[in-house]
């Protein structure tokens, strides 16, 4: 049986899955024995579409039009946004359509709605290439480790925010500098927002902690650092002390509840995920019955997020009519951990005179809020002004760090805003 598909938005992914389905179907039917086949493209620009040999494609501004085609049975949403990206597929699936889709926002916003859809019309609603590009973690979740409890996922997600990472370290460049050569490079989201906030990991965090702990998890609830604060002074002072700057997310259950947030992260240099430089993602899984596992790749990019998007298709060719599997449910309604009661060691750097009694002041307002110093280090020669003072604390929790926090930055001595950074 032929699969018929239509692809909904022919940008830069579209045009990926275009290239993909009218260049490796050769690929496809080796792997999968299916014939899959573009049936129809629906863009507002047709434009992109001048550089591909459409013969027997149906192409249209209407998405309307894409849906309704008969010939189709997957509907691939690649326009990205809520609306009209939601409406489009709620339709589809309504219309008995199966849906793929690379959007993290929507899915990260509104997944309950969409997945309630796709049940009750019986169809499959797959997103592979939402988290991670390339990586296959959502088939990891959900097949290989599905005899599994979940210990903990740490992710690096964002490739735009680990190219900027690592050139940093490794190069000495100025944040704003790197942030412009990720941009020329594409695969910063414009304007890189969303990247550099930590809201684009955010929504891959809030998607996996839903499927990990088959829970909802709203991305309100998530706690959310992008890495604007990050110097090149923290990451060089981190380097020496043995650590990589990385902009993680953290997923883990704790005593009932979720812990799922984003931030940058001190990670030791042994660890696998130190040596994920530049545009890379990686996701390392720990779980009661298989152990460590590690899953690398690109996260972004034309052909890569393609790869993901059509691998979703020919899965579900693969099934050649046959029932949708099992789908995805929320067995669970678990609260999101509040961030105060998080215990870890953290990195801080104090930015005051230098003065006999200040770093005296400093340690005895930590040690007075039961945080226990494991090392501090004056960054700058005496007689600077201000200087550095550098601190990594015991392991201790997150409310005891900020309410000193609080009383330091209210010093008088105090220059600026305590950089704080948490270690892995
Ligand atoms: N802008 C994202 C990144 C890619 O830099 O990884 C898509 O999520």
């Amino acid at each position: 049986m032929t699969c018929g598909v239509g692809v909904i938005g022919a940008g830069t992914v579209g045009g990926g899955v275009i290239h993909t389905l009218l260049n490796n179907g050769d690929a496809i039917h080796d792997k999968s024995g299916q014939t899959v086949r573009l049936r129809h493209v629906a863009d507002l620009n047709l434009d992109p579409l001048k550089e591909f040999d459409l013969t027997g494609v149906t192409v249209s501004t209407e998405a309307k039009a894409l849906i309704s085609d008969p010939r189709v049975s997957v509907v691939c949403e690649l326009i990205g946004g809520v609306e009209p990206a939601k409406t489009f597929i709620l339709e589809a699936l309504n219309a008995g359509k199966h849906v793929v889709t690379a959007n993290k926002m929507l899915l990260a916003l509104h997944a309950p709605e969409l997945n309630e859809a796709a049940v009750r019309n019986r169809v499959e609603l797959r997103y592979e290439a939402a988290v991670a590009g390339t990586i296959p973690i959502i088939k990891a979740l959900r097949e290989g480790l599905s005899a599994n409890h979940i210990r903990a996922i740490h992710g690096i997600m964002n490739g735009t925010c680990n190219y900027i990472l690592t050139r940093m370290s490794e190069e000495g460049l100025a944040f704003e500098d790197v942030l412009q050569q990720a941009m020329d490079q594409g695969f910063a989201e414009t304007p890189p927002d969303l990247d550099i906030e930590g809201h684009d990991t955010a929504h891959k965090c809030a998607i996996l902690a839903s499927l990990a702990y088959s829970t909802p998890v709203r991305l309100d609830d998530l706690y959310v650092e992008g890495i604007t604060g990050i110097t090149g002074q923290d990451v060089a002072y981190t380097r020496e002390m043995g650590y990589q700057v990385k902009l993680l997310a953290i997923i883990r259950q704790v005593n009932g509840a979720i812990e799922a947030r984003v931030h940058p992260t001190l990670v030791p240099d042994e660890h696998l995920l130190a040596a994920v430089k530049r545009e890379f993602n990686a996701i390392y899984v720990e779980s009661d019955i298989a152990d460590a596992t590690l899953y690398y790749g690109r996260g972004a990019g034309k052909l890569p997020t393609a790869s993901a998007v059509v691998a979703d298709i020919v899965d579900i060719a693969r099934r050649d009519g046959a029932p949708a599997p099992e789908p995805f449910r929320y067995v669970h309604d678990l609260p999101v951990r509040e961030m105060g009661l998080l215990r870890g060691q953290y990195y801080l750097r104090v930015v005051t005179e230098d003065k006999p009694g200040v770093l005296g002041t400093v340690c005895a307002i930590l040690g007075h809020h039961g945080v226990s110093i494991a090392s501090c280090t004056q960054k700058d020669e005496h007689g600077a002004s201000p200087v550095n003072v550098v601190l990594m604390t015991h392991e201790t929790t997150e409310a005891d760090v900020k309410a000193a926090l609080a009383e330091i930055d209210a010093l008088e001595n105090t220059a600026e805003a305590t950089h704080l950074i948490r270690v892995l």
